[in-house]
């Protein structure tokens, strides 16, 4: 720095000072304020935390890639017609209060699943699906997952999980049986219901009650 310099010939500092003003009011708009606005929201009533062997299928879930193809957050009517398609009313903040991370996705090759299991509650067409979509829609993209499954010849054995695949699907003298991580991969799907009411009762306030009690 040579003497007699101001302080806007100082290139480094300009520099430094307006990367961290730029640095802070990113850091305020996108870390901080989202923080403060989201952290007083409770679970609502309807939610209920994943248990262990959901939690597993998530991690499943997220291991296989599935939100690449699939977002979990229907939007409200005004922005795409996700009710009519008939994935659920619009999500809200407290939908999300046991996600971590949060898999609200940003690709929509399949259909949103924040209700899937509202709207898919079969335990055997969701683990039919995941060995092969096409024996359950026609021409899907959607790629089958046959390493969540084992291939037995002959019978099943006691306590295996049979996937009941339709007919022309089921090649005979072999049983697909679900691993353990598909299991856990349905059961989390099921758990995707956010059916129940967004926002809980309005109150009755002093004020309502007054009201009432004014108009007999
Ligand atoms: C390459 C994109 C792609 C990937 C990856 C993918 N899917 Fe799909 N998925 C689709 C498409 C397309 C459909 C619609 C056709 C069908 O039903 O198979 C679909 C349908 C579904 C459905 C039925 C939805 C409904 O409304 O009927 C479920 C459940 C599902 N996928 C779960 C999964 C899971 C779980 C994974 C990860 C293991 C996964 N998908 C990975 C594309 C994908």
């Amino acid at each position: 720095m040579s003497a007699g310099k101001s302080f806007w010939e100082m290139d480094e500092l300009r520099l430094v000072i307006g990367a961290m003003v730029i640095l802070g009011g990113a850091t305020g708009v996108l870390v901080v304020l989202p923080y403060l606005l989201l952290d007083n929201v409770k679970p609502p009533a309807g939610l209920k935390p994943y248990t262990n062997e959901q939690l597993v299928g998530r991690q499943t879930y997220i291991a296989n890639g599935c939100v690449y193809c699939h977002s979990q957050q229907p939007r409200d009517i005004k922005q795409a017609p996700d009710f009519a398609r008939g994935w659920g009313r619009a999500s809200v903040a407290g939908d999300y209060a046991y996600d971590t991370p949060h898999l609200l996705g940003t690709m929509r090759t399949g259909p949103d699943l924040l209700n899937i299991g509202a709207r898919q509650p079969s335990k055997d067409w969701q683990l039919g699906h995941l060995y092969q979509p096409r024996a359950y829609t026609p021409g899907s993209i959607m790629p089958p997952y046959p390493h969540l499954f084992e291939i037995r010849t002959g019978q099943a054995q006691a306590g295996d999980t049979v996937v009941k695949l339709p007919p022309a699907f089921a090649k005979p003298g072999e049983v697909v049986v679900a691993k353990p991580e598909a299991l856990a991969l349905v059961a989390y799907l099921l758990a995707l219901d956010r059916t129940y009411p967004a926002l809980p009762p309005l109150p009755k306030t002093a004020n309502s009650a007054e009201a009432a009690k004014e108009k007999p």
